[in-house]
């Protein structure tokens, strides 16, 4: 089948003040190992410069030995990000821009620039992303964890539940539907926010809700562990959450209200994670996962009970395990069919998955650099056994043969299909509003 195709990465990103861990060789290196061949990683700006934002992300992706694209992010808003998003969008093949409601006072960005931001794009034919939590609350409860002395790992899953994201993510819906622009939440980890997806498309709007694997397969037991080390590895943003909010997650991911999977690898070491020993505030948030999109997809029991029930029934067609790992994202990111088929004239990004042989997770055998591994002991069936990325054989007999700086930067162009019919419902939407009224004054 082709490559997966991550649409959700963070290599070499910088957080308080450290990197995550894997760069944009070694994490690619992981990826490949399990199967994907494509990430899209999120350029974070320079003091709000997406130019300068760019060219050290181009730098940070020089010696990548995977195919990969950008998201860019916005931080702030002025006269120049406007037209810095034109430049990145017609010269420099980005089509999607991430806005955080969340990281209050680093990142999160308010409802005005979020206005400002879905219009930029709706005239750019862009698609805009968001990070869904309310940063004001999220950090009203930070401070009620620190008062009551709840300083651990656990605070983080406790000062921002599902609730506000749930919120924030409704706000974003709202806001997108009264633009009239397409909308994509990323990192999609509860009920909350999924059934405001489901909502939302069951009334026609173009939403998109992307689940992570972290979200889908585990829950936020790991973060009452009573060692440190254990329980800081499972602090990402939106929390992990309690059981149940991951098998809604796979039961939207069946039955189509949720349409591709990232992983949001964003890989900090035990050391890093230290920084946070006394407050969880300060624990650089992320989990890894860039290895397992494929692998966990596949290996989890409810993926093969929707291939029974599903695919030998007759309800969907086989290739709708491929839809959700790897061509749903080259369609919205409009890279389809370069990207997301093995057809002719598409990169040739091929990998042989075996649904018999068994695998198990350890830290080793993950290929990435962190010295820690969310999925730890997990076991299970379907190993990518070879991996083919523009042709060439870069995983197979368990080896890998990378060649750094043999990764392309694929670029993404505007309007993918999410856009077709935006311009008629807004003129009809104006016409709407020119109607006469009849209208007399009783005054005179
Ligand atoms: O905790 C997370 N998800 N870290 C990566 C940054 C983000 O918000 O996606
Ligand atoms: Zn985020
Ligand atoms: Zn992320």
């Amino acid at each position: 089948m082709p490559g997966g195709i991550d649409p959700h990465t963070h290599l070499a990103m910088e957080a308080l003040r450290t990197e995550s861990i894997d760069d944009f060789f070694s994490g690619q290196a992981a990826a490949l190992a399990g199967g994907t061949t494509m990430h899209i990683d999120f350029v974070i700006p320079v003091n709000g410069s997406l130019s300068a934002g760019f060219k050290a992300y181009e730098r940070k992706a020089k010696n990548s030995c995977m195919d990969y694209g950008f998201h860019m992010t916005i931080t702030k808003w002025d006269e120049v990000v406007a037209e810095e998003m034109e430049i990145m969008v017609k010269e420099k093949g980005i089509n999607s821009f991430k806005f955080f409601m969340a990281y209050k006072g680093i990142l999160m960005v308010n409802d005005e620039l979020l206005l400002e931001g879905f219009k930029r794009c709706k005239s750019l034919g862009a698609l805009a992303m968001v990070h869904a939590e309310n940063g004001d609350a999220v950090f009203e409860g930070q401070k009620r964890m620190i008062e009551l002395g709840i300083t651990g790992p656990e605070g983080h899953a406790l000062s921002r539940p599902p609730v506000l994201e749930g919120e924030a993510t409704s706000r974003a819906i709202r806001l997108a539907s009264f633009v009239n622009v397409p909308l994509y939440v990323v990192h999609l980890m509860s009920i909350d926010a999924m059934e405001e997806i489901a909502k939302a498309r069951k009334s026609g709007q173009r939403v998109i809700g992307e689940p992570v694997v972290s979200g889908l397969i585990l829950d936020d037991s790991g973060l009452w562990a009573p060692d440190f080390v254990t329980a800081a590895k499972y602090v990402m943003s939106p929390p992990i959450r309690a059981s149940g909010h991951n098998k809604a997650l796979q039961a939207a991911l069946s039955s189509g209200v949720l349409q591709l999977v990232g992983t949001d690898h964003c890989a900090f070491t035990s050391t890093q994670k230290s920084f946070g020993i006394d407050d969880f505030r300060k624990i650089p948030n992320g989990v890894n996962a860039i290895h397992f999109l494929i692998l966990l997809m596949m290996e989890k029991q409810w993926m093969h009970l929707v291939w029974h029930t599903m695919v030998e029934s007759g309800k969907i067609s086989p290739t709708n395990y491929v839809r959700l790992t790897s061509t749903e994202c080259a369609r919205i990111f409009n890279i389809y069919p370069r990207k997301g088929a093995t057809l002719a004239g598409s990169d040739a990004d091929i990998i042989i998955l075996d649904p018999n042989s068994s695998f198990e997770i350890t830290t080793r055998s993950h290929h990435s650099r962190l010295d820690t591994n969310v999925f730890e002991g997990m076991k299970g069936k379907g190993k990518v056994e070879v991996t083919i990325a523009g042709g060439r054989i870069v995983w197979e007999n368990d080896q890998l043969k990378v060649v750094p700086g043999s990764g392309k930067y694929i670029e993404m162009p505007p309007f993918s299909y999410l856009f077709d019919g935006i311009e008629k419902a807004d003129a009809k939407y104006l016409s709407s509003l020119h109607a006469p009224v009849k209208r007399f004054n009783s005054a005179t």
